[in-house]
């Protein structure tokens, strides 16, 4: 567990833009360093700059493709190298693929599995052993809304997400009685630009969101409070209670109102 911030660093995946800026932005607010990972190193350098202004906040920029096999174990190395002893690792770079299954590239699938689940699977067990020798630490593993159940034209996506909380509640067992804590954090829709480069522009507009400020807020109060997992919105709570009360069947039927390619809302929620 986190006994302070001040002074300590965290390492933030996917810290270039929406969630992860966002865990930036308020861990820096907080006292933290830290060390910001992802492709877009001119975005992380600019949001480094003001947060340096802003708190005094000491960032190291590692501008570094997650979907590399070896990814984790070069950024892991990089920071030992530096003597960067890590409190918090927010393991959120991820992406999401909508589509039909004809249109989908089987290559985008296994470089979104390489980031979404290997490289995130890779860090936690690297960064872990170091926490548990010195009793304290966290790992956020951002998992999603979508682990709760299958979801028809997202279903690696959405089978991902579901590793990623079941790892991270494994784990939470594991590690609680030794003053380390994992929680996985299940937003549902937020205002980013995951739907951009998801393959779903404009659906976003369509649909009520949250803002990543919200999501990380929740968050950052379920690590404290060393909870298993999170669902930051009440009414995406109740959804995921709602899926566990139905059936399976009925449950990933009616996914298929939500992202089904070319589908107009008028369309929505019709079964076939
Ligand atoms: N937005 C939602 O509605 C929602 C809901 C549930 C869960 N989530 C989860 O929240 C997390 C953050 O997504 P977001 O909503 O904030 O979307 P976003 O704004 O698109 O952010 C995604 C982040 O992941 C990084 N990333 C993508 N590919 C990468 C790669 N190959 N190597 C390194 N970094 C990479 C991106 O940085 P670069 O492009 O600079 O590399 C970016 O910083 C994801 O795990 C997503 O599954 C989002």
């Amino acid at each position: 567990m986190l006994d302070h911030y001040n002074d300590r660093w965290a390492l933030i995946t996917g810290a270039s833009s929406g969630i992860g800026a966002e865990f930036a932005v308020q861990l820096a607010g907080r006292g933290m360093h830290l060390v910001m990972a992802a492709r877009r190193g001119d975005r992380m350098a600019e949001l480094a700059r003001e947060l340096n202004t802003r708190h005094g906040t000491r960032c190291h920029i590692a501008e570094i493709d997650l979907a590399e096999p070896d990814s984790g174990a070069l950024l892991f190395d990089e920071l030992r190298r530096m003597g960067v002893e890590v409190e918090l690792v927010v393991n959120n770079a991820g992406i999401g693929m909508i589509g039909q299954v004809e249109s989908t590239d089987p290559d985008d699938v296994r470089h979104m599995l390489n980031l979404n689940l290997l490289t995130l699977t890779d860090l936690t067990y690297r960064f872990l052993p170091g926490m548990l020798e010195r009793n304290h630490g966290a790992i956020v593993n951002v998992s999603s809304q979508a682990a709760f159940q299958p979801v028809a034209f997202m279903g690696a996506y959405a089978a991902s997400k579901s590793y990623i909380l079941h790892f991270s509640e494994a784990l939470w067992a594991e590690v609680r009685s030794r003053g380390v804590t994992v929680t996985a954090l299940c937003p549902g829709v937020t205002r980013t630009e995951f739907f951009e480069h998801a393959g779903a522009p404009g659906w976003l507009e369509k649909h009520i969101s949250q803002t990543p400020a919200k999501v990380v807020k929740q968050a950052l109060r379920a690590m404290e409070k060393r909870r298993q997992y999170v669902v930051p919105s009440w009414k995406d709570y109740l959804v995921t209670l709602l899926v566990r009360l139905t059936s399976r069947r009925t449950a990933v039927n009616e996914s298929k109102r939500y992202f089904r390619p070319g589908r107009s809302d008028r369309d929505a929620g019709k079964s076939d």
